[in-house]
């Protein structure tokens, strides 16, 4: 009779409260392995589902391939397409620095929210948006002062955010390569 996998094993069992992480790191491993090689394609998978590789994670990784959980934290620090952040691909960061705060920021950043349906710090569900703070840009003369990625947008108003928005969306179906995260500033006055 085959052994029923770890994951199997786990769910079978009667009144055991299935951990989805345990379960789906299982299955990570009935798929590459549980050899040392497993260990990036492992983390990369873990890293593109949840966007971010927890410590409980690394320790189930670490149990489960039987070496050390600082071993596995050494692998998530030492690259960086493992440890950094999750951001959407269009990064909308809001001026917080004085002048723009004058100028109306704290509208602009209601506005932000409520049409991204975020806060600040988040990024929306299908990954598109990311909404972040910002100091000053050197448009403070210009206020309030958003930057959508490395695109500076200037003199921004309730009524404007929207329309960037769905500007930005366009853009972004249009001609996706703009929304890298290296390319040029260009300033937008609205
Ligand atoms: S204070 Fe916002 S750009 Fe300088």
């Amino acid at each position: 009779m085959p052994t029923p996998s770890p994951a199997k094993a786990r769910s079978q069992r009667p009144g055991t409260k299935v951990n989805s992480l345990q379960d789906e790191i299982d299955r990570l491993t009935e798929r590459f392995g549980t050899e040392r090689k497993a260990l990036i394609p492992i983390l990369q998978e873990i890293k593109k589902r949840h966007h971010i590789i927890s410590g409980y994670a690394m320790q189930c990784v670490a149990d489960r391939l039987s070496i050390s959980p600082a071993e596995v934290y050494g692998v998530v620090s030492f690259y960086s397409f493992l440890h950094e952040e999750y951001q959407g691909r269009i990064v909308i960061r809001l001026c917080r620095t004085i002048s723009c705060d004058m100028a109306g920021k704290d509208a602009i950043a209601r506005q932000l929210q409520n049409d991204l349906g975020i806060k600040f710090g988040e990024t929306t569900d299908d990954g598109k948006f990311s909404l972040e703070w910002a100091n000053c840009v050197g448009m403070c003369d210009r206020g309030p002062a958003i930057l959508v990625n490395e695109q500076v947008f200037t003199h921004v108003t309730p009524e404007k955010v929207q329309e960037i928005i769905q500007a930005c969306i366009k853009m972004y179906e249009k001609t996706p390569d703009l929304f890298k995260k290296n390319g040029h500033s260009h300033e937008h006055s609205k």
